[in-house]
This record gives structure tokens, C-alpha cells and sequence, in this order.
């Protein structure tokens, strides 16, 4: 339970200790707190503590009124600044309250009474979500980095999508894995936490990973888990979108892609659709786009999770396409299958967490989902409670999602029909053949298809 009065006099007890103890940075404020006091990149000492600036670091709808009858706080009705009349009093009454817990989460309070509460304050402050990862001191680097009256700079943040890990919101909870894909992921936690161990020991072929499996298995997925899991910036680019950009620019904007990586370190780089490199080299693509290739390749060589900071992870649907070339730049090449009975029963019981479903039974639906991938489950799913709804429903059965299973199948079926050889039933509605205009409407929708 939230106690109103306890949260805003942390807060301002917090903002006093962080305006008077030089030795703090701002990754010793809680996330919630550093929101409010942002500015271009930077936070300023004093921290003025407000009505305002206590409503939206604590949630605490009226701020003022719930710590309005202690005897030690006071309010300037002109600025609004809530502040305290006698700290030594605010600071007794605050830690007979507080629990050990509420000071693990707070590294200025940690530094300021963790002995009294056997709190490591190095533990509390690791544990505490990085500056660099906030969305404002994102924003602030971009808006330092590229310049948006300028109509190249502006083109290549099209190009890329920064996301900070709080606005991530798949964790690798929410995801099945393989042990192989946990293995992997295991590899690569203990890498970035031993990066300079790595580094002294000159081992720094290491964080390019390349994701490899059919669409629908949880590739961008588990990227983007990682970013949000471990907090760090997630830095995506769709390659095919390389096509698309102002030719000349290309492989400035490649470069770009990597500069912005390298000053968002530690992060993440994502790169979505990187069988486009190897369709691009083989084939005679315009110069300035076999340019941006090549310069995007040379980037990928030079960038080091070790020296840079930068985890690059490339995915593929079609491994396939690949080249020496391409597979080469990557350390680890990590599989996604499709999962198997059991990984679906699995991801079944996950996505439906949240659901009311009688005499679910996550085991016989794995069985009749063989080859259906997270993505097909998650529709499935999706269909069943949409169909349910049809009926004022938002109990489900357990017979709903076997309809729902079939009726994916059927839609996949069609999905897959040639449409020209048409001589399936369901190209006509209802299986009626004898009716001429929907022969000719299948058929023309096959012309379309050619
Ligand atoms: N192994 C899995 N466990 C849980 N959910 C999954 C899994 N694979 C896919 N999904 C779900 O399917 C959707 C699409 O997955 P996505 O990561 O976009 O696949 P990909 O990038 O491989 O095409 C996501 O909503 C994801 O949560
Ligand atoms: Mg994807």
C-alpha cells in the first residue's frame, strides 16, 4: 500500500540531501524523481521541490495536503515550493516510517542512511536505472547530435526509432525460449557485466548476435526484452527503409545510424531485415545503395561491445539469403525455431494470464497447433476473445479457442492457395460452384496475384 504522506515527505527529503551532497549524480535519483527535473539534458542543483514537481515525481494527486499537517513542513503559496521548517525533525520522522525496502530503491537515501538499514549503497545504485537510459537525456543527445532544421539530419532520424528501455514493454518473462536462446542470452548478460574483464583480456570478438528463424518466432521480440530487461537504449533500423532514403545520403545516414549508437552506450542496435545486405550485393543495385551496404558493413566491423559499449543484433527471416560475408560479422547465431508442444503450451498459458477461461487446457491446444508460431498463437488467441465478445462474452472456453484454431487454420489455407488452379472449395463462398459472377471473381483475383 502507497502511504501519501510518507511518499511526498521522501521526496522532499531526497531533494534536499541530493541539493546538498556534491559527491551525487544524478544516477544515484530514483527514475521517477530525475523525470521531473530534466532540463536540456542535464539536471541542476538545487532541485526545487513544488506542488507540481512532488504531483508528477510521486503520483500523489494533492501533494501539499498530504504532508500539510506535519509540523515540519511549509508551503510559499507564491511559488508553490513545498519545503521543511526543520530537517533534523522531517529526517527522525521519516526513518521511524520507513522500511529497508523504500531505501533500496532510493540510492541518494542509501548513501545518506544505508548503515543504519544494512543497505549496500554501490548495490542500490547498480540496481538503479542509469541517466542515460531516461527518454529526456535521449532526446537531449539526439537533439545534440543532429539538427532538425536540417532536411538530411531530419531524414535520417526516419531512418532509426530510439526507444528508452522504460518505454519497452515485452520482458523476457513474457517470452518462451529455448535453452539454447536462454544460453545465449545468459553468454551476453555476463558479458556486459564483465566488460572490462574481456577488454583486459583482449577478448573482443563478442555482443553481434544474429537472430535467425521464420517470421512470428520472437526475434524482434526478445530484443527488445533484453533492452528493457537489462535498461539500456533501444536503437532499431529497418535496413529496407536504406532503399528508400535519399540516395546520395545513404552512407552518411549508415554512419549516422552508428554515431547515434556509439553516443547512446551503452545500448542496444537492432537491425531488423539483414538478408537486405546480401540481396543487395548480389544483385545490380543502384551505386549509392551497394555504397551504404558496404559502409554499413565496415561500421559493423569497427563497432565493439567491449570498446563501444554497442550490443548489435541483427535478425533475418530468409537465412538463406545470407552471404559469407554477412554471416561472418556475427559471433553468435542464435535460432528461433518454431516452438514445439511444449514451448506453445507455454506461450499459451502466458498470453492468456490475464484471461477468464474455463477448463483451459493448455496441453491438448499444443497438440492441435503444430507448426503455428508465437505470432499465429497470440491471433488465435486474439480471434477468441474477439468472437466472444460478439456474444456480450468475456469468459472464454476452452471450445472457443478450438474454433479459434480452426478457424486460423482455414484462413491460413487460403493464405496459401494458388489462387489461379482455383478448383478449391473455398474459393466460393458457401461452396457454391454453380453460381458464375464469384467463379469469375476468384478467377480475376488470381490474375491480380500473377
Ligand atoms: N517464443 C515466444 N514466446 C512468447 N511470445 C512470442 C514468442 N514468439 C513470438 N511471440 C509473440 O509473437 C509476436 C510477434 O513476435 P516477433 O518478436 O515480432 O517475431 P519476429 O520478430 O520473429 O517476426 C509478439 O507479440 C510476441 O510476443
Ligand atoms: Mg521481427
Amino acid at each position: 500500500m502507497s502511504n501519501p504522506e510518507l511518499d511526498v515527505v521522501e521526496f522532499l527529503l531526497t531533494t534536499t540531501i541530493y541539493g546538498e551532497r556534491q559527491d551525487l549524480d544524478p544516477d544515484d535519483l530514483p527514475p521517477a524523481y530525475r523525470t521531473v527535473f530534466w532540463s536540456d539534458g542535464d539536471i541542476e542543483r538545487p532541485l526545487s521541490a513544488t506542488t507540481t514537481t512532488a504531483r508528477e515525481a510521486t503520483g500523489v494527486e494533492r501533494p501539499w495536503a498530504a504532508v500539510s499537517g506535519l509540523m515540519f513542513t511549509d508551503r510559499d503559496d507564491f511559488s508553490g515550493s513545498i519545503s521543511f521548517t526543520d530537517t533534523d525533525l522531517a529526517e527522525e520522522w521519516f526513518l521511524e516510517r520507513a522500511d529497508a525496502r523504500s531505501i533500496e530503491s532510493n540510492p541518494v537515501l542509501a548513501a545518506e542512511y544505508g548503515d543504519t538499514y544494512d543497505v549496500d549503497y554501490e548495490v542500490t545504485r547498480e540496481l538503479n536505472r542509469p541517466a542515460r537510459a531516461d527518454r529526456a537525456f535521449i532526446d537531449a543527445m539526439l537533439e545534440e547530435a543532429f539538427d532538425s532544421e536540417d532536411e538530411d539530419d531530419e531524414e535520417m532520424l526516419d531512418l532509426v526509432d530510439v526507444r528508452a528501455p522504460a518505454e519497452v514493454e515485452t520482458t523476457l518473462d513474457d517470452l518462451v525460449l529455448t535453452p539454447d536462446q536462454e544460453g545465449e542470452i545468459q553468454k551476453i548478460v555476463k558479458a556486459i557485466e564483465h566488460r572490462d574483464y574481456l577488454a583486459r583480456i583482449g577478448l573482443r570478438e563478442i555482443g553481434k548476435l544474429l537472430f535467425v528463424g521464420p517470421p512470428g518466432t520472437g526475434k524482434t521480440s526478445v530484443a527488445r526484452a533484453l533492452a528493457h530487461d537489462l535498461d539500456l537504449p533501444f536503437v532499431e533500423v529497418k535496413l529496407s527503409m536504406i532503399t528508400s532514403q535519399y540516395l546520395g545520403e545513404t552512407a552518411k545516414n549508415v554512419e549516422k545510424v552508428f554515431e547515434v549508437a556509439k553516443r547512446l552506450s551503452p545500448c542496444i542496435l537492432f537491425m531488423d531485415e539483414f538478408d537486405f545486405v546480401a540481396k543487395t550485393r548480389s544483385s545490380d543495385e543502384h551505386a549509392a545503395i551497394k555504397r551504404a551496404v558496404n559502409t554499413l558493413l565496415k561500421s559493423i566491423d569497427e563497432i565493439s561491445l567491449i570498446q563501444d559499449e554497442v550490443l548489435l543484433i541483427g535478425a533475418t527471416n530468409h537465412p538463406d539469403q545470407l552471404d559469407a560475408a554477412a554471416w561472418r560479422r556475427f559471433d553468435e547465431i542464435v535460432n528461433f525455431p518454431k516452438p514445439d508442444r511444449g514451448m506453445r503450451a507455454d506461450i499459451l498459458r502466458i498470453v492468456t494470464r490475464q484471461m477468464d477461461i474455463t477448463d483451459f487446457d493448455p496441453n491438448t491446444l499444443a497438440e492441435l497447433t503444430e507448426g503455428l508460431t508465437g505470432s499465429d498463437l497470440r491471433m488465435v488467441l486474439r480471434e477468441a476473445v474477439l468472437e466472444a465478445l460478439t456474444e456480450e462474452r468475456t469468459t472464454l472456453t476452452q471450445g472457443d479457442l478450438e474454433d479459434a484454431i480452426k478457424d486460423f487454420e482455414e484462413r491460413d489455407n487460403l493464405k496459401n492457395m494458388d489462387m489461379i488452379d482455383g478448383d478449391h472449395d473455398a474459393l466460393v463462398a458457401g461452396g457454391d460452384f454453380t453460381d458464375a459472377d464469384s467463379a469469375d471473381t476468384a478467377s480475376d483475383g488470381g490474375h491480380d496475384h500473377d
